[in-house]
């Protein structure tokens, strides 16, 4: 490489017409080369784009010679000027399709190996190939434009955050187990064999303290840490936009929350979101949408006809109804155009969701074809047909089971037919709060009532007095937000005086010891005068996903983990020495 003052004066996709006759110098990387034979053109492609380069033997034959070594993911440098292109040959597919750079200089700066796939969007590999080849994944646009856009919603968080009075505080990684419910990551001690730090789940408890500290305005773009099953929109590391707050009630922390959000979709995607957004009541969305993270952007909405079949002769139905259950339907508008084995596809759907069947009613122009008819009565199927508000050619499908069941199995049904029956507009936004939570649901593996949300939520203060007697009718002060049938983030107002706190660790069955083994610090520091707080926290990954409407958080995260939580270009997990183990005495001498 000739020595100059600069590596480069430009980047090629800055390049443009108004350059026309400036000598520039680029460096970037080869992205694809032409051989004409008597002339060569090199895609040169940097951050910020692609410009063609031509070398014509006739002009340099020296470097007309090394532009015959050039391959892809070469990094060259070259010197040039910017010229226009031959009438005819622009490219309308590049911004900078109008000109090329007619070479004076050329320097390889680096080779390349032949890389393992394309760079460039919309590649067709397999996705274990891209996060082995991380470094060369990240080089295709599609995947820069995305961590720019996470990059630009952290700016955007932190401006409105920062306008808003809040400061970020840094909370420790090796830490105590937290309460969100998942597994944790352990880290053994060395210097105390035998004893271990928990990396956060999140930095609940430490939020919490600082609000106990009088820090007020409290947030963080959080690492947590959750050893559990993972999904297209879970990781076992992701990042939260963590935030805590005193002496503001749940509405103004919804209202906060929603001029981030919109101002967040309008910096990033210059896009006006309209607020405040709707809310809907918990045990509502699990009747509805048999969820708490309903999508709304298409009906199909489940209702209830129990009451209608109460007494029916139909037993499948009436036993479920008697015995404490539900019977649920959803109409699907236009579905008596589902086949037979679509139809005992579905059912299959359902039973391998824990239903028993998936009965159905296809309403065809004057009769009604069905398996479960000729046990209704006349009068039974008309009072379901005005309460679903079905009409000739929809489908019906109901499911009799436990009220917790018969909502999942139509849940996922109802996504199902969306997908299937293209329901969904991908264009739209829609989101929603879920309001008024349960405080504790009964885990009938476990035995024992867990808190939905965390163990500091606050009980609505008509609850106070049920934590005792009715548990499962308590409400809590937590809200979540919903967007497109995604859990973006979640939070609540907490508990904070002692009393309270310990009445609803008791119906955990939380005992004093480990209270006070767990989470003493806590509780101790509640003794201090603690004001009244809540806060909340969104899924950073989840909300870029969605922003820049991917389907896996993965495609948002520059160095993410497999579905078994390994990372495929480092290979971690690994093995560590027999050395390292007996240092924590892990493994004995
Ligand atoms: P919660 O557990 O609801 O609340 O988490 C907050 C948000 O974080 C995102 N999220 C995840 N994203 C990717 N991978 C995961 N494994 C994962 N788990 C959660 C979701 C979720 O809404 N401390 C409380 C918040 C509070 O009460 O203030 C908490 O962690 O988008
Ligand atoms: P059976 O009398 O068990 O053959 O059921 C008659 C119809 O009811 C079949 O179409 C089953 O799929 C359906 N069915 C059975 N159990 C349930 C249930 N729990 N909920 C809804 N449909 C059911």
């Amino acid at each position: 490489m000739n020595q100059e003052e600069v590596i480069r004066t430009h980047s090629a996709g800055d390049l443009s017409v108004k350059k026309l006759g400036a000598e520039v110098l680029l460096a970037g990387w080869v992205q694809r080369r032409r051989d004409h034979g008597n002339i060569i053109f090199i895609d040169l492609r940097d951050r910020n784009g692609i410009v063609q380069i031509v070398s014509n033997p006739t002009q340099n034959e020296a470097i007309h010679k090394i532009a015959e070594k050039v391959r892809n993911e070469f990094v060259l440098r070259v010197k040039g000027i910017v010229s226009r292109r031959p009438k005819g040959t622009e490219n309308p597919n590049l911004l900078t399709g109008d000109i090329e750079i007619i070479i004076s200089q050329m320097d390889i700066l680096n080779t390349s190996e032949t890389p393992p796939f394309e760079i460039e969007d919309n590649v067709n590999v397999d996705e274990g190939i891209r996060l082995k080849y991380r470094y060369l994944d990240l080089r295709r646009p599609e995947m820069l434009k995305n961590l720019s856009a996470r990059y630009k919603v952290v700016k955007t968080v932190r401006n409105f955050l920062d306008k808003h009075g809040f400061i970020e505080v840094e909370t420790p990684i090796l830490t105590k187990s937290t309460p969100e419910g998942a597994r944790d990551f352990l880290v053994p001690s060395r210097l105390q064999p035998g004893h271990f730090y928990a990396l956060p789940q999140s930095p609940q408890l430490f939020k919490q303290i600082l609000m106990v500290s009088g820090i007020e305005k409290y947030f963080q773009l959080a690492r947590c840490f959750r050893d559990e099953d993972l999904r297209a929109d879970r990781q076992p590391e992701h990042t939260q936009i963590d935030m805590e707050m005193s002496f503001m009630t749940q509405d103004e922390i919804i209202s906060l929350m929603e001029e981030m959000i919109s101002t967040v979709f309008s910096d990033v995607l210059e896009m006006e979101i309209e607020y405040p957004f709707e809310r809907l009541d918990y045990d509502e969305s699990m009747l509805r949408y048999g969820n708490d993270k309903p999508d709304l952007r298409f009906g199909l909405e489940i209702k209830d006809v129990s009451d209608i079949i109460a007494n029916s002769e139909f037993k499948v139905f009436s036993n479920a109804v008697n015995s404490g259950g539900v019977v649920r339907s959803i109409n699907v508008s236009g579905g008596s155009s589902f086949s037979r084995s679509q139809l005992d596809e579905l059912t299959e759907l359902a039973k391998s969701l824990g239903a028993n069947g998936l009965a159905w009613i296809v309403l065809e122009e004057n009769s009604l074809k069905s398996p479960i008819v000729k046990f209704l009565k006349e009068e039974e199927v008309k009072q379901i047909n005005n309460r679903m508000e079905a009409k000739s050619g929809d489908l019906l499908l109901f499911v009799a089971d436990k009220p917790s069941t018969a909502a999942d199995v139509l849940g996922n049904i109802r996504l199902k037919i969306a997908e299937r029956l293209n329901l969904i507009d991908h264009s739209q936004y829609k989101f929603i709060w879920i309001v008024n939570p349960p405080l504790v649901e009964y885990d009938d593996e476990e035995k024992r009532y867990k808190a939905l949300h965390h163990p500091f939520t606050l009980p609505t203060e008509e609850s106070i007095d049920l934590i005792e007697k009715d548990p499962l009718s308590a409400k809590a002060k937590a809200y979540d937000l919903v967007l497109n049938g995604v859990e973006i983030g979640g939070g609540s107002l907490r508990i904070h005086s002692k009393d309270i706190q310990q009445k609803v660790f008791k119906l955990l069955g939380i005992t004093e010891e480990e209270m006070q083994e767990k989470f003493g610090f806590l509780l101790d520091a509640f003794e201090y005068g603690t004001p009244p707080h809540g806060g909340i926290a969104f899924g950073l990954d989840r909300l870029v996903m969605l922003l820049m409407k991917k389907k896996s958080i993965r495609d948002v995260i520059a160095f993410p983990k497999t579905e078994t939580a390994t990372c495929l270009m480092t290979e971690a997990p690994s093995t560590v020495s027999e050395k390292q183990l007996r240092e924590l005495q892990i493994r004995k001498r």
